[in-house]
């Protein structure tokens, strides 16, 4: 695997690999790299592109400076794991080659916003796509790999993809879990020991509610959920919806529907979503 540590050895391998007519499928990270970003490099390799991992901690999507301190830097243990998944090559960019004018965040899409995250987070969803469309400007990728796991960050980056009018195919990865149920995140490395039992026992209740609204979603009352929740020992719940997955809006059937939800387990946020069909 190529360690890339500047704009100028980027462009020197991708210019290789453009003149040996190869495709180019980027996964785009913040590091601290678990098997649910190990899952997008093996999907990109397997369709036999050279699989461009970036890692970088994207100062503009973070609304609290303490959140962003205190993200996890694995760097080598990063390395390591990616060789494993015969990763092509790695690239660290510079502050200055994501943000060459101001360290500034920019508002360029409209749909899919007021709800779920952006709601909680305001001006995150500008950084995610302010940094994408830098990512996608510095590399010029043929594919790109996003997790289902952020589903509106996905649909908000296809959205961009369009307006940008690029010609870039998004590949939207089903998410990786844990045993429990729950789809892995890099924030889980900042759990302390009693958190992480209020986490199983959050799983263990978002399963069975999911078999419930399976069986039967108009027997189910996600009022009372919340209320479950929280005898666990969940801090704070953000949301809990069910949305149409195509258009975000809410729904009242399992049909092309998925549950979404946001809580802080100690001072983790924990999201994710679940099929209901
Ligand atoms: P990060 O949280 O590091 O995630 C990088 C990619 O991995 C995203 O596409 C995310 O959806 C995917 N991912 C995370 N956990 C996953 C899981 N359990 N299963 C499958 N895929 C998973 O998302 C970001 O970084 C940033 O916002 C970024 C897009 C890099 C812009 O800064």
């Amino acid at each position: 695997m190529q360690i890339l540590r500047n704009r100028k050895e980027l462009d020197h391998i991708l210019a290789q690999i453009r003149e040996k007519n190869l495709q180019i499928g980027l996964i785009p990270t913040m590091g601290s790299i678990h098997e649910g970003h190990l899952s997008l490099v093996k999907n990109s390799t397997q369709k036999k592109l050279f699989s461009l991992v970036t890692i970088y901690i994207n100062p503009t999507q973070f609304n609290d400076k303490e959140d962003y301190l205190s993200y996890p830097k694995e760097e080598k243990k990063d390395i390591t794991k990616l060789e494993t998944v015969n990763c092509d090559a790695l690239y660290f960019p510079k502050e200055e080659e994501m943000y060459p004018k101001d360290l500034l965040a920019i508002k360029t899409v409209n749909e899919f916003r007021n709800i779920l995250c952006d709601k909680f987070r305001p001006r995150h969803f500008d950084g995610v796509t302010t940094v994408v469309e830098s990512l996608f400007r510095v590399t010029r990728p043929n594919h790109v790999f996003f997790g289902e796991k952020d589903f509106q960050q996905l649909k908000i980056i296809q959205t961009l993809s369009q307006q940008l009018k690029l010609d870039i195919t998004i590949h939207a990865c089903p998410s990786v879990r844990l045993q429990n149920g729950m789809s892995l995140s890099s924030r889980f490395d900042n759990f302390l020991e009693k958190d992480r039992k209020v986490f199983d026992k959050c799983a263990n209740q978002i399963r069975l509610l999911i078999t419930k609204l399976k069986n039967d979603i108009n027997k189910v009352n996600l009022v009372d959920f919340k209320s479950i929740l929280q005898k666990q020992g969940v801090k704070k719940i953000e949301y809990l919806e069910i949305r149409n997955e195509e258009n975000l809006s809410f729904s009242k059937t399992c049909n092309k529907s998925r549950l979404f939800i946001a809580i802080y387990v100690g001072n983790v946020r924990i999201i994710d979503n679940f099929i209901l069909y």
